[in-house]
């Protein structure tokens, strides 16, 4: 079975660079990216390439170079999945806010919809490939509403998690560790229609590395690698506040720990906390997934990598409050960096966000420079809080364009996202720009301590 056409539902941080990529690596295949987000897709099509809605290195110009080919951004849903062989679901799958699950369970709502679409709409037969993150036995579900309310058309279901991070999206597409693909291996259309699937990543990526799996297994490998990716940035940063106890350093320790090459050097940097619309909402899903299955132990355990980070980001903003002699009130914070991490201008989950409520509870006035996030994004993630009006927010964090600016005049400046240029400021102005004492906390291990110790600054940073 050869595919010619793909849609893929949702053009978001998933959707929009693993379509380009499939585009731009399989010149033969017609790839169309489609939303209901009408401003996502305008930005997707933006004459201006450096206009895309989603900032990734090197993903401008792939979009540039596909876009317009065999790379198409629509909003008419419908045509696009009657015209495909192969249509992708990427669309989110949020932590439910409401109903039982709430708070921990994957709401599914925007698959179901797009599940009723396709058997509404579809007058062919399809290859649906689960792209998003889902709780394990989904694609049972997918089958049920496809085959009971469709127009006789035959559906092949496959489980394709989609392994990116983001910051690194294009190269890891480009070369990752490994695709994974779970089909009906049992029967003769399931395996055909997961070599289909091998044969689109195969343009560029060794068959060796393309593993298959039952659907299951696939579906439930993608929240188990979420969960000990965090699992291992949790250990080490409970192991920070020890350090930051006993004279023990937190990067020392992961150096030493890290080169057992039965352990491994990745994921073991510590920072004022995970974030990122994943892990934590693929974690919480995990947990329900076990306690609904009544394996209370099983769900502890994982709950805990959870309850560890919310500490840690809490623990963070706490100690810059008790440092500057226990009071922040109408005290000037500076914030360097919103995004969740280093090039991104994704602030899904940020630690930046929780530490600068605690902040804000404590009546600190907060000033906030982030080289890719918007004043926008910014006061809309604080608002999503809930804890206090707009207003409140609009009046006590201003947003400036550079980190200069930023912190003159303020009591204290806090890294919150490693972003590459924060180590090349001009330190010494900003110390001179800043009232004494002048304090200078270190949320990710990014700025050399002695050189800033020498400055004059008291310097803080996590696990040291
Ligand atoms: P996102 O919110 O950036 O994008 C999802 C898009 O789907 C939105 O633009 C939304 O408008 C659109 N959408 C929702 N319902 C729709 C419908 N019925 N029809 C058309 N469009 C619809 O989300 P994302 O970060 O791309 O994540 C998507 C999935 O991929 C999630 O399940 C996530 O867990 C998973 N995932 C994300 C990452 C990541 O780095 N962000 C990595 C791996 C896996
Ligand atoms: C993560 C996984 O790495 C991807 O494989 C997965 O596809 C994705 O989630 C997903 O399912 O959404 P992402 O969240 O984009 O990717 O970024 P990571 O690099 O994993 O970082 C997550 C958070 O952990 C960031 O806040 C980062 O700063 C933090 N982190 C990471 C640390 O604090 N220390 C580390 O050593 C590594």
């Amino acid at each position: 079975m050869r595919i010619k056409n793909i849609c893929c539902i949702g053009a978001g941080y998933v959707g929009g660079p693993t379509m380009a990529v499939i585009a731009q690596k399989c010149p033969e295949i017609n790839v169309t990216v489609v939303d209901i987000n009408e401003n996502r897709i305008a930005a997707w099509n933006d004459e201006d390439v450096n206009n895309i809605p989603i900032y990734e290195p090197g993903l401008s110009n792939i979009v540039g170079e596909a876009r317009g080919r065999n790379l198409f951004f629509s909003t008419d849903v419908d045509a696009a999945i009657d015209n495909a062989d192969m249509i992708f679901i990427s669309v989110n799958t949020p932590t439910k806010t409401y109903g039982i699950g709430k708070g921990m369970a994957a709401d599914l709502k925007f698959i179901e919809l797009c599940a009723r679409q396709i058997a509404r709409v579809a007058t062919t037969d399809k290859i649906v490939v689960e792209k998003s993150t889902l709780p394990v036995r989904t694609a049972e579900a997918l089958r049920n509403i496809l085959d009971d309310t469709g127009n006789g058309v035959k559906y092949q279901i496959l489980s394709n998690p989609e392994f990116l991070a983001e910051g690194t999206a294009v190269d890891d597409l480009m070369d990752p560790d490994r695709v994974l693909i779970g089909g009906d291996m049992d029967t003769s259309e399931g395996a055909e229609a997961v070599e289909a699937l091998v044969n689109v990543y195969a343009h560029w990526i060794d068959r060796e590395r393309i593993l298959r799996t039952n659907v299951w297994s696939s579906e439930l490998s993608k929240l188990t690698a979420n969960a000990f990716l965090a699992q291992r940035v949790s250990s080490i940063n409970s192991l920070s506040e020890l350090c930051e106890k006993t004279g023990a350093d937190v990067n020392e320790v992961a150096k030493a720990v890290g080169m057992d090459s039965r352990i491994g050097p990745k994921f073991l940097q510590s920072s004022v906390g995970f974030g990122g619309s994943c892990f934590q909402k693929d974690i919480l899903n995990l947990v329900y997934i076990a306690k609904s299955y009544g394996l209370h132990e099983v769900a502890d355990y994982w709950e805990q990598v959870i309850i560890m980070n919310d500490h840690q980001k809490r623990r963070f903003a706490a100690n810059i409050v008790k440092t500057l002699f226990n009071t922040v009130s109408g005290k000037k914070i500076t914030v360097l960096g919103w995004a969740f991490k280093k090039d991104t201008n994704d602030t899904r989950e940020s630690a930046a966000i929780y530490v600068v409520d605690y902040l804000l509870n404590e009546q600190a006035e907060v000033v906030v420079y982030d080289p890719k996030v918007t004043a926008e994004q910014i006061y809309n993630d604080l608002e999503y809080l809930g804890n206090r009006s707009d207003g409140h927010n609009r009046s006590k964090v201003s947003v400036v364009g550079s980190a200069e600016q930023a912190c003159i005049d303020s009591h204290a400046v806090a890294v919150l996202t490693e972003w590459d240029e924060f180590k090349d400021l001009d330190w010494s102005s900003i110390y001179q720009n800043m009232l004494k004492p002048a304090f200078l906390f270190d949320g990710r291990r990014l700025l050399d301590k002695e050189e800033k110790v020498k400055l004059g600054f008291n310097f803080y940073a996590i696990g040291s």
